[in-house]
């Protein structure tokens, strides 16, 4: 193969040469780069009187040489009919593996060799970056790593395992290897991935939040007899508890809805842990290059395992020595691969791009993680049981909370012409703002702004007025004599005011007939916020139809950001 002009691998750069070379580009994705630049690859190598003709690997190989940042890709050309080849690097990769006419064998093994129909069995190849897609095909997969190339030809498959994940090898006279290792079997049902009797996998994700907070807690949860303590027991985690609690500091690593669960979760584990517990955005922490230490352990927090950003920071606090911990939704995904030791949300494919139920399942994990390694700590002891019996009373209460759907309807209905709404909390519900805000953000395209109370008289004060609708969170706990008093602030500058508080705390929290009560059943305060969040979901699912937007894929976004 030739060598070629591009030394900057920015997409820029390179859309910027193929431009010079004549390429004409249709988008302004760096999608858009890649075959493109494959094309100008293929048209180099085959240039000139008697040159070889070069192989599809070759030119997929070259592409991947200028690559930078994370991607999976797909490679069919005209030129190479029957051949398909598959690469990835940062971004999730699976092979599903059917065997026509075969049941499921867990026990089988992925053999580079002909694949498809040579060895007497029919089988049928799926490429996916996500579980969700393959299942109702098949639940046997080989997931594809960083470095490792798929090369589908005239009915045969191989995969080469190359040293680096840009497809090269170091050693001058080694070659790639094959690779061969066990599949794996997914852990999930095609009805998971159904709508039900439901409309939106948004609304089904909601509505199924007290099976899915169940499913979360099964088997970890030990209510001993009569004379036994009460604990908590998580798999995972259990060769590893020593080390957290002797940590420095444990910080919280993640974006979007598993950054606001970590959030919801800081004061239970600050509390039980006695270790300081500080949070990250992931890409804030990959910018700053903040300090990671040896003695730290960084749990990071990621509905899909798979996300750039928490990816990249993991990479960073690993290289730093700090004990990684991975809380995810999704088994054999990165972060559940390459950490050091994890818990397993388990609240079952959610495939809304809205996180709702892995939120709430993600903040009873760590609550768990609290109580694990609080474990130990007699002074503690009666909290942690109150704790213990709430979580067994929680899908209950989630239960009731969702009857409010017809009250959070209406409310949609009276909402649904505003610009922007307010929602203030504070304490264990600082979260609940910033995550009921960003649902109605995301998905009914509304401005929203989830603010700490405590901040009120520092700025946004001065957005208040008698048309501005703003959410307040009053459930009971210890700072819910400051949110009374926020309400009065609020009601005395005419705010539009709708009070989210315990249920028969109506008239306490109410200012005036003008004020709109939300009534939610009351649990342990720092499980409050995932009863808390459920009206707010439901609003942000009822303003979007009534809205006419789609709720499960909204505008711009994507279920799993795998890119930076
Ligand atoms: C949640 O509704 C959003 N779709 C988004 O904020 C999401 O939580 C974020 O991208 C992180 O994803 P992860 O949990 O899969 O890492």
């Amino acid at each position: 193969m030739p060598n070629f002009l591009f030394c900057n691998y920015h997409p820029q750069v390179l859309k910027e040469t193929l431009v010079r070379h004549g390429f004409t580009f249709e988008s302004e994705t760096d999608t858009e780069v890649i075959p493109k630049l494959a094309k100008f690859v293929f048209d180099k190598a085959n240039e000139g009187e008697g040159a070889q003709p070069v192989t599809f690997s070759q030119v997929v190989l070259e592409v991947m040489r200028h690559l930078e940042g994370a991607y999976a890709l797909i490679f069919k050309s005209r030129h190479y009919p029957n051949e398909l080849i598959a690469c990835k690097r940062g971004s999730p990769l699976l092979l599903g593996v059917k065997e026509l006419n075969e049941d499921i064998n867990s026990g089988s093994a992925f053999h580079d060799a002909k694949f498809l129909s040579m060895d007497g069995h029919s089988k049928e190849l799926f490429l996916s970056s996500d579980a969700n897609a393959i299942v109702e095909h098949t639940k046997r997969v080989l997931v594809i790593e960083d470095g490792e190339v798929v090369h589908l030809k005239d009915g045969s498959v191989s995969i080469l395992k190359f040293d680096n994940d840009k497809g090269r090898h170091s050693g001058a006279h080694s070659r790639p290897s094959s690779v061969q290792r066990a599949l794996s079997v997914l852990e999930m049902e095609v009805e998971q991935i159904n709508k039900g009797n439901y409309e939106h996998y948004m609304q089904k994700e909601i509505h199924e939040q007290p099976e899915s907070l169940t499913t979360t807690m099964r088997g970890r949860l030990i209510r001993g007899g009569s004379c036994k303590a009460k604990t908590v027991l998580l798999g995972g985690l259990k060769d590893h508890l020593k080390t957290i609690r002797r940590s420095r500091r444990i910080v919280f690593v993640g974006c979007g809805t598993s950054y606001n669960a970590a959030l919801a979760a800081r004061p239970i584990l600050e509390e039980l842990s006695g270790v300081p517990v500080t949070m990250e955005i992931a890409s804030d922490l990959v910018d700053r290059q903040g300090p990671i230490y040896r003695e730290d352990t960084a749990v990071f927090v990621s509905q899909s395992g798979e996300t750039a950003d928490t990816l990249l920071a993991f990479e960073y606090a690993l290289e730093n020595g700090a004990l990684c911990v991975g809380i995810t939704n999704t088994v054999g995904s990165a972060i559940a691969r390459h950490t050091h030791c994890g818990v397993h949300i388990n609240a079952g494919a959610e495939i809304g791009v809205a996180s709702t139920k892995a939120y709430t399942s993600q903040i009873v994990v760590m609550a768990m993680l609290a109580l694990a390694i609080g474990g130990d700590a007699i002074s503690s002891q009666a909290r942690r049981e109150a704790i213990i019996d709430g979580l067994f009373d929680l899908p209950n209460r989630v239960r009731e909370v969702l009857k409010l759907d017809h009250e959070m309807k209406d409310l949609a209905k009276l909402l649904m012409a505003e610009q922007s709404l307010l929602v203030f909390g504070r304490g264990y519900n600082y979260a609940t703002a910033l995550e009921g805000a960003l649902k109605v953000k995301e998905v009914a395209l509304m401005h929203s702004e989830g603010m700490l109370a405590g901040e009120m008289k520092h700025g946004p004060l001065a957005l208040v007025d008698e048309n501005l609708p703003i959410i307040v969170i009053a459930t009971r706990d210890t700072c819910f004599s400051k949110q009374q008093s926020v309400i009065q602030q609020l009601h005395a500058r005419k705010g539009r005011l709708i009070v989210m508080c315990s249920k028969g705390d109506a008239a306490s929290v109410s200012p005036g007939e003008s004020c709109r009560v939300i009534e939610v059943p009351q649990v342990e305060d720092c499980l409050q916020p995932v009863v808390n969040i459920v009206p707010l979901q439901l609003l942000a699912y009822h303003l979007t139809v009534l809205k006419g937007y789609n709720v499960d894929q909204p505008r711009n976004l994507a279920k799993s950001v795998t890119t930076q």
